[in-house]
């Protein structure tokens, strides 16, 4: 199921439920505000992909960032998240859309972040078409944190099927499609406890975008 199906999905969970009861809520995104903040400073621009509903926007523009975009295939959560900043929204890009399909106007991004999007492409030209977006959009020495679930995290999202990945495995995922053009820098395991209490899973990979593909 891609871009129109999956739309429907999202929009629909979006729709039927409270952010504060989506299994991936976070109220103060910890992780990612720390990791953005060692790589990337308020001026830098910022790409949150898959960012849906997520309370990350609000507190990088508490934080001082000026440059954030947030693209989701939702048009419901970006709704969302435009309605809770009220005119604080007004300082945010949004894009409407599938991440496999956009395509950016130039490599002016410093920060690319995706907290649990990237996991739910489970075909090979999807993450190819993922690859290639993100390489198309960052600038060299750019960097992009990918966070998944791990590979003994959950096999389904949101009902949806995933590919579960350790910062090794992402890491080779990635540079199947790019040879080359990204280094992993970072990466670790994170356990996200949701709203419920339940514990999930996650590996978070930061990749450092290079100059040039050996590919090019
Ligand atoms: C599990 S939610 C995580 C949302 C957010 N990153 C967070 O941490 O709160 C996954 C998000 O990815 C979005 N998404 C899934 N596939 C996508 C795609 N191909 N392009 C853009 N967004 C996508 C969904 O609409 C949803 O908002």
């Amino acid at each position: 199921m891609t871009g129109a199906g999956n739309t429907t999905h999202w929009d629909s969970v979006y729709g039927a439920r409270e952010e504060e009861a989506l299994t991936w809520f976070e109220d103060v995104p910890g992780l990612s505000l720390s990791l953005i903040r060692d790589l990337a400073r308020p001026e830098d621009p910022v790409i949150d992909i898959g960012g849906g509903a997520s309370r990350l926007v609000d507190h990088l523009l508490g934080e001082g960032y000026r440059d954030i975009t947030v693209l989701d295939l939702s048009e419901t959560a970006l709704d969302a998240s435009r309605g809770r900043l009220g005119d604080r929204a007004d300082r945010v890009g949004w894009i409407v859309g599938d991440v496999t399909q956009w395509r950016p106007d130039s490599a002016a991004y410093a920060l690319w972040h995706d907290r649990a999007a990237f996991h739910f492409l489970t075909e090979p030209d999807q993450r190819a078409a993922y690859v290639a977006r993100m390489a198309a959009a960052l600038r060299p020495g750019g960097h992009a944190i990918i966070m998944t679930f791990a590979e003994d995290g959950p096999e389904r999202c949101s009902n949806l099927p995933v590919q579960r990945y350790s910062p090794d495995t992402l890491s080779a995922e990635v540079g199947r499609h790019a040879p080359g053009l990204f280094t992993a820098v970072q990466g670790a395991r994170h356990m996200h406890p949701t709203p419920k209490g339940a514990v999930q899973a996650f590996g978070v990979t930061v990749l450092r975008r290079g100059a040039q593909s050996s590919a090019d």
